[in-house]
């Protein structure tokens, strides 16, 4: 898995993987999935608001030192891959933040970047979908687009599967969601978080 995605990061700048996560796994974690769910935010700092019209996900945001115990593995395994990273493509990562997240049907994010101002230290953003099934008819698609805005990839978020890429370099959306949609999202730093 490790080799995959940094061979795919050094040609392409994100990689997708399938089947990552197994169904087995993937029912352990529904009972994460029964409250705490905040509204997400968007803008900075000072002029963070609701704007369903821009996303309309509930997150949940997860302290990488002291996750839920159904995640510790999911946790650890993402502080290899930082580390792995780090020896192959030389990116200088510190630090990962990551909240799950869940869509509410009709639900979506519109185009945007993950590093801005504010998020200048996000070098990489991935995503681990975490709902146990997924259909074509269910939407919620991952588009991800290059800098002149084309589209290069419409990944459906299938079960288990798993998707990295470079913050800065790649705008992206998720369609509309017909069924609850729900995810494991995070960013790698190149800066020690607080
Ligand atoms: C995000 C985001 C994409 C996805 O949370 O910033 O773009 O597929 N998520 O959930
Ligand atoms: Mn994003």
């Amino acid at each position: 898995m490790v080799e995959q995605i940094i061979q795919d990061i050094k040609q392409q700048g994100w990689s997708y993987l399938e089947g990552v996560l197994d169904a087995s796994f993937l029912s352990t974690l529904s009972i994460l999935y029964a409250d705490n769910f905040v509204p997400a935010m968007v803008g900075k700092a000072s002029e963070r608001q609701r704007m369903e019209e821009i996303r309309g996900d509930l997150t949940f945001w997860l302290d990488p030192l002291n996750p839920p115990s159904q995640l510790r593995e999911l946790i650890h395994l993402l502080n290899e891959l930082k580390q792995h990273l780090n020896q192959h493509l030389y990116l200088g990562l510190k630090d990962f933040e990551c909240h799950l997240a869940k869509y509410p049907i009709g639900s979506f994010y519109k185009k945007h970047l993950d590093r801005f101002e504010t998020n200048a230290s996000r070098s990489l953003s991935f995503i681990f979908y975490l709902h146990e099934e997924w259909n074509d008819k269910d939407g919620g698609e991952l588009i991800l687009y290059n800098q002149k805005h084309e589209i290069i990839k419409k990944i459906l978020p299938k079960p288990g599967s798993f998707i990295i890429f470079l913050s800065e370099e790649f705008p992206h959306e998720v369609k509309p969601c017909f069924r609850e949609r729900r995810s494991l999202t995070g960013w790698m730093h190149t800066k020690i978080l607080n």
